[in-house]
Protein backbone atom coordinates (compact mmCIF):
# COMPACT_ATOMS: atom_id res chain seq x y z
CA UNK A 1 0.00 0.00 0.00
CA UNK A 2 1.25 3.43 -1.21
CA UNK A 3 1.24 5.89 2.31
CA UNK A 4 1.85 9.83 1.53
CA UNK A 5 4.71 11.47 3.27
CA UNK A 6 3.62 13.80 5.81
CA UNK A 7 3.48 17.57 4.30
CA UNK A 8 5.38 19.65 6.77
CA UNK A 9 2.28 21.25 8.05
CA UNK A 10 1.25 18.01 9.68
CA UNK A 11 4.57 17.27 11.01
CA UNK A 12 4.56 19.94 13.50
CA UNK A 13 0.51 19.33 14.00
CA UNK A 14 2.05 15.95 15.34
CA UNK A 15 5.28 17.10 17.25
CA UNK A 16 5.29 16.36 20.79
CA UNK A 17 4.59 20.27 21.86
CA UNK A 18 1.40 20.78 19.40
CA UNK A 19 0.02 17.39 20.85
CA UNK A 20 0.72 18.71 24.54
CA UNK A 21 -0.82 22.06 23.64
CA UNK A 22 -3.73 20.34 21.92
CA UNK A 23 -4.17 18.09 25.10
CA UNK A 24 -4.67 21.01 27.42
CA UNK A 25 -7.03 23.29 25.19
CA UNK A 26 -9.18 20.41 24.14
CA UNK A 27 -9.08 18.16 26.79
CA UNK A 28 -10.59 14.83 26.60
CA UNK A 29 -11.22 15.20 22.83
CA UNK A 30 -7.41 15.47 22.18
CA UNK A 31 -6.98 12.28 23.87
CA UNK A 32 -9.60 10.60 22.18
CA UNK A 33 -8.61 11.78 18.39
CA UNK A 34 -5.48 10.38 19.46
CA UNK A 35 -6.51 7.64 20.52
CA UNK A 36 -8.88 6.52 18.02
CA UNK A 37 -7.26 8.06 14.77
CA UNK A 38 -10.54 10.54 14.18
CA UNK A 39 -10.15 12.15 11.14
CA UNK A 40 -11.43 15.38 12.13
CA UNK A 41 -9.46 17.82 14.62
CA UNK A 42 -10.46 17.96 18.33
CA UNK A 43 -11.66 21.67 18.08
CA UNK A 44 -14.05 19.96 15.64
CA UNK A 45 -15.42 16.46 18.04
CA UNK A 46 -15.99 19.21 20.63
CA UNK A 47 -18.16 21.21 18.51
CA UNK A 48 -19.82 17.93 17.64
CA UNK A 49 -20.45 17.65 21.29
CA UNK A 50 -21.89 20.82 22.41
CA UNK A 51 -24.05 20.73 19.03
CA UNK A 52 -25.53 17.61 20.62
CA UNK A 53 -25.61 18.53 24.03
CA UNK A 54 -28.06 21.66 23.30
CA UNK A 55 -29.93 19.70 21.03
CA UNK A 56 -33.31 17.72 21.79
CA UNK A 57 -33.28 14.41 23.49
CA UNK A 58 -33.63 12.92 20.30
CA UNK A 59 -31.68 10.13 18.30
CA UNK A 60 -29.37 11.18 16.09
CA UNK A 61 -27.61 9.75 12.74
CA UNK A 62 -24.20 10.11 11.34
CA UNK A 63 -22.97 8.79 7.86
CA UNK A 64 -19.90 7.79 7.88
CA UNK A 65 -18.90 6.43 11.73
CA UNK A 66 -15.23 5.21 10.50
CA UNK A 67 -13.23 3.97 13.85
CA UNK A 68 -16.33 5.70 15.93
CA UNK A 69 -14.37 8.73 16.91
CA UNK A 70 -17.57 11.52 16.23
CA UNK A 71 -19.56 8.83 17.46
CA UNK A 72 -18.14 9.03 21.04
CA UNK A 73 -18.33 12.36 21.24
CA UNK A 74 -22.11 12.50 20.43
CA UNK A 75 -22.45 9.30 22.83
CA UNK A 76 -20.92 11.34 25.35
CA UNK A 77 -23.16 14.79 24.84
CA UNK A 78 -26.64 12.48 25.31
CA UNK A 79 -24.78 10.71 28.31
CA UNK A 80 -23.54 14.16 30.26
CA UNK A 81 -26.98 16.09 29.30
CA UNK A 82 -28.97 13.32 31.18
CA UNK A 83 -30.47 11.93 27.96
CA UNK A 84 -32.36 8.86 26.98
CA UNK A 85 -31.97 9.09 22.79
CA UNK A 86 -29.14 7.19 21.04
CA UNK A 87 -27.23 8.03 18.45
CA UNK A 88 -27.58 5.78 15.23
CA UNK A 89 -24.09 5.55 13.06
CA UNK A 90 -23.83 3.77 9.70
CA UNK A 91 -20.41 2.53 8.25
CA UNK A 92 -19.61 0.46 5.75
CA UNK A 93 -16.55 -0.95 7.68
CA UNK A 94 -14.89 -2.02 4.71
CA UNK A 95 -12.75 0.05 1.61
CA UNK A 96 -11.74 3.29 1.46
CA UNK A 97 -10.11 4.79 4.34
CA UNK A 98 -10.81 1.93 6.00
CA UNK A 99 -8.67 -0.55 4.38
CA UNK A 100 -5.76 0.67 5.91
CA UNK A 101 -7.33 -1.25 9.03
CA UNK A 102 -8.13 -4.47 7.44
CA UNK A 103 -11.33 -5.90 6.18
CA UNK A 104 -15.00 -6.03 7.32
CA UNK A 105 -14.31 -7.70 10.46
CA UNK A 106 -11.19 -6.20 11.40
CA UNK A 107 -12.92 -2.37 11.12
CA UNK A 108 -16.53 -3.71 13.28
CA UNK A 109 -13.85 -4.82 16.03
CA UNK A 110 -12.16 -1.51 15.89
CA UNK A 111 -15.42 0.90 16.02
CA UNK A 112 -16.97 -1.62 18.71
CA UNK A 113 -13.18 -1.44 20.94
CA UNK A 114 -13.02 2.37 20.33
CA UNK A 115 -16.67 2.52 21.45
CA UNK A 116 -16.16 0.37 24.85
CA UNK A 117 -13.05 2.13 25.80
CA UNK A 118 -14.37 5.04 26.12
CA UNK A 119 -17.70 4.17 27.46
CA UNK A 120 -20.02 5.02 24.43
CA UNK A 121 -21.25 1.38 23.27
CA UNK A 122 -24.44 1.52 25.21
CA UNK A 123 -25.55 4.74 23.45
CA UNK A 124 -24.73 3.72 19.68
CA UNK A 125 -26.44 1.57 17.53
CA UNK A 126 -24.42 0.43 14.38
CA UNK A 127 -26.27 0.04 11.03
CA UNK A 128 -22.81 -1.58 9.46
CA UNK A 129 -23.83 -1.48 5.75
CA UNK A 130 -23.37 0.78 2.49
CA UNK A 131 -26.03 3.48 2.56
CA UNK A 132 -28.58 3.78 -0.38
CA UNK A 133 -31.99 4.87 -1.42
CA UNK A 134 -32.71 0.98 -1.11
CA UNK A 135 -32.04 0.28 2.16
CA UNK A 136 -32.15 3.32 3.92
CA UNK A 137 -35.48 2.48 5.02
CA UNK A 138 -34.11 -0.11 7.44
CA UNK A 139 -31.87 2.64 8.65
CA UNK A 140 -35.03 4.67 10.10
CA UNK A 141 -36.33 1.66 11.30
CA UNK A 142 -33.94 1.84 14.08
CA UNK A 143 -34.74 5.67 14.97
CA UNK A 144 -37.17 5.16 18.09
CA UNK A 145 -38.24 8.27 18.64
CA UNK A 146 -40.85 10.50 16.77
CA UNK A 147 -38.25 12.88 15.34
CA UNK A 148 -34.00 13.22 15.27
CA UNK A 149 -32.59 15.77 16.88
CA UNK A 150 -29.95 15.96 14.00
CA UNK A 151 -27.73 14.39 11.61
CA UNK A 152 -23.79 14.56 10.74
CA UNK A 153 -23.32 13.76 7.16
CA UNK A 154 -19.23 12.43 6.75
CA UNK A 155 -19.18 9.58 4.33
CA UNK A 156 -19.17 9.60 -0.31
CA UNK A 157 -20.49 13.28 -0.43
CA UNK A 158 -23.84 12.07 -1.47
CA UNK A 159 -25.49 14.33 0.87
CA UNK A 160 -28.64 14.97 -1.53
CA UNK A 161 -29.17 10.71 -0.19
CA UNK A 162 -28.65 12.23 3.43
CA UNK A 163 -31.10 15.36 3.46
CA UNK A 164 -33.46 13.15 0.98
CA UNK A 165 -33.49 10.46 3.89
CA UNK A 166 -33.23 12.60 7.07
CA UNK A 167 -34.78 16.17 6.33
CA UNK A 168 -38.52 14.93 6.76
CA UNK A 169 -37.59 13.52 9.96
CA UNK A 170 -35.60 16.32 11.51
CA UNK A 171 -37.04 18.24 14.56
CA UNK A 172 -37.46 22.27 13.93
CA UNK A 173 -34.90 22.91 16.49
CA UNK A 174 -32.59 20.13 15.58
CA UNK A 175 -29.04 20.54 13.56
CA UNK A 176 -27.27 19.21 10.18
CA UNK A 177 -23.67 19.01 10.41
CA UNK A 178 -21.84 18.45 6.93
CA UNK A 179 -17.85 17.46 6.35
CA UNK A 180 -16.06 18.09 3.74
CA UNK A 181 -17.20 21.71 2.54
CA UNK A 182 -14.29 23.29 -0.33
CA UNK A 183 -14.36 24.08 -3.65
CA UNK A 184 -11.42 22.53 -4.79
CA UNK A 185 -9.85 20.10 -2.79
CA UNK A 186 -11.00 16.70 -3.90
CA UNK A 187 -14.52 15.84 -6.05
CA UNK A 188 -15.80 14.55 -2.92
CA UNK A 189 -15.31 17.70 -1.13
CA UNK A 190 -16.50 19.95 -4.38
CA UNK A 191 -19.58 17.89 -4.35
CA UNK A 192 -20.73 18.39 -1.05
CA UNK A 193 -19.68 22.18 -1.78
CA UNK A 194 -21.78 22.44 -4.90
CA UNK A 195 -24.79 20.53 -3.44
CA UNK A 196 -25.17 22.14 0.23
CA UNK A 197 -24.90 26.03 -1.44
CA UNK A 198 -27.75 24.58 -3.86
CA UNK A 199 -29.34 23.41 -0.90
CA UNK A 200 -28.85 26.68 1.03
CA UNK A 201 -30.76 28.76 -2.21
CA UNK A 202 -33.57 26.39 -1.66
CA UNK A 203 -34.08 27.43 1.79
CA UNK A 204 -33.17 23.82 3.20
CA UNK A 205 -30.33 24.96 5.31
CA UNK A 206 -28.96 27.76 7.18
CA UNK A 207 -25.35 28.02 8.24
CA UNK A 208 -24.02 28.21 11.43
CA UNK A 209 -20.67 28.09 12.20
CA UNK A 210 -17.93 26.58 10.40
CA UNK A 211 -14.55 24.67 11.86
CA UNK A 212 -12.09 23.98 9.16
CA UNK A 213 -14.63 22.09 6.50
CA UNK A 214 -16.66 21.28 8.98
CA UNK A 215 -20.33 23.25 8.40
CA UNK A 216 -22.61 23.36 11.44
CA UNK A 217 -25.79 24.77 10.87
CA UNK A 218 -29.39 24.00 11.30
CA UNK A 219 -32.65 23.04 8.97
CA UNK A 220 -34.44 26.28 7.10
CA UNK A 221 -37.55 27.12 9.10
CA UNK A 222 -39.35 26.53 5.57
CA UNK A 223 -37.84 23.39 4.88
CA UNK A 224 -39.20 21.18 2.76
CA UNK A 225 -37.63 18.21 1.03
CA UNK A 226 -39.70 18.34 -2.06
CA UNK A 227 -37.64 21.26 -2.65
CA UNK A 228 -34.53 18.96 -3.57
CA UNK A 229 -34.86 18.94 -7.67
CA UNK A 230 -33.14 15.46 -8.46
CA UNK A 231 -32.51 17.28 -12.19
CA UNK A 232 -30.67 19.82 -10.73
CA UNK A 233 -28.52 17.55 -8.39
CA UNK A 234 -28.06 15.42 -10.87
CA UNK A 235 -26.35 18.48 -13.07
CA UNK A 236 -24.22 18.88 -10.30
CA UNK A 237 -22.80 15.26 -10.11
CA UNK A 238 -22.44 15.66 -14.04
CA UNK A 239 -20.04 19.15 -13.43
CA UNK A 240 -18.56 16.74 -10.90
CA UNK A 241 -17.55 14.49 -13.78
CA UNK A 242 -16.47 16.57 -16.06
CA UNK A 243 -14.07 18.80 -13.81
CA UNK A 244 -13.03 15.31 -11.66
CA UNK A 245 -12.83 12.95 -14.15
CA UNK A 246 -14.85 11.10 -11.54
CA UNK A 247 -18.38 11.35 -9.52
CA UNK A 248 -20.48 8.45 -8.32
CA UNK A 249 -23.38 7.26 -11.14
CA UNK A 250 -25.61 10.88 -10.58
CA UNK A 251 -28.67 8.01 -12.05
CA UNK A 252 -28.65 7.42 -8.75
CA UNK A 253 -29.64 10.85 -7.56
CA UNK A 254 -33.20 10.69 -9.08
CA UNK A 255 -33.60 7.53 -7.32
CA UNK A 256 -32.36 8.36 -3.61
CA UNK A 257 -35.05 11.05 -4.31
CA UNK A 258 -38.20 8.63 -5.73
C1 LIG B 1 -14.23 10.67 6.57
S1 LIG B 1 -14.73 9.17 7.24
C2 LIG B 1 -15.72 9.61 8.61
C3 LIG B 1 -14.92 10.18 9.77
C4 LIG B 1 -15.67 10.14 11.07
N1 LIG B 1 -16.88 10.97 11.04
C5 LIG B 1 -14.79 10.53 12.24
O1 LIG B 1 -15.27 11.16 13.16
O2 LIG B 1 -13.60 10.18 12.28
C6 LIG B 1 -15.89 8.60 6.08
C7 LIG B 1 -16.43 7.20 6.39
O3 LIG B 1 -17.62 7.00 5.65
C8 LIG B 1 -17.71 5.65 5.29
N2 LIG B 1 -18.64 5.60 4.14
C9 LIG B 1 -18.48 6.20 2.92
N3 LIG B 1 -19.56 6.02 2.16
C10 LIG B 1 -20.45 5.31 2.90
C11 LIG B 1 -21.77 4.82 2.66
N4 LIG B 1 -22.42 5.07 1.50
N5 LIG B 1 -22.37 4.12 3.63
C12 LIG B 1 -21.76 3.87 4.81
N6 LIG B 1 -20.51 4.33 5.11
C13 LIG B 1 -19.87 5.04 4.16
C14 LIG B 1 -16.28 5.24 5.00
O4 LIG B 1 -16.10 3.84 5.15
C15 LIG B 1 -15.50 6.05 6.03
O5 LIG B 1 -15.21 5.31 7.18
Amino acid sequence: MHIRPKTLRQRLMSSPIATAVKRVRYGRFSTLQKATEGMLSPAVYRHIYRTALSAPDLDTIEVGGAGGTGSIAFAWAKIDGGMSSRHIVVEKLEGGSRRRYGGYEDNLDRFTRHLADFGALDRVRLFPHHLTRENGGELLELVETPRIAGFMSDADGRIDRDFALFLPMLDPAGFIIVDDYHPTRSWKQALVYRLLNRFIEWKLFVVGEQLSSTVFGRPHPEADVSRIDPAACAEILESIRVDFGFAPDSTEVALYLS
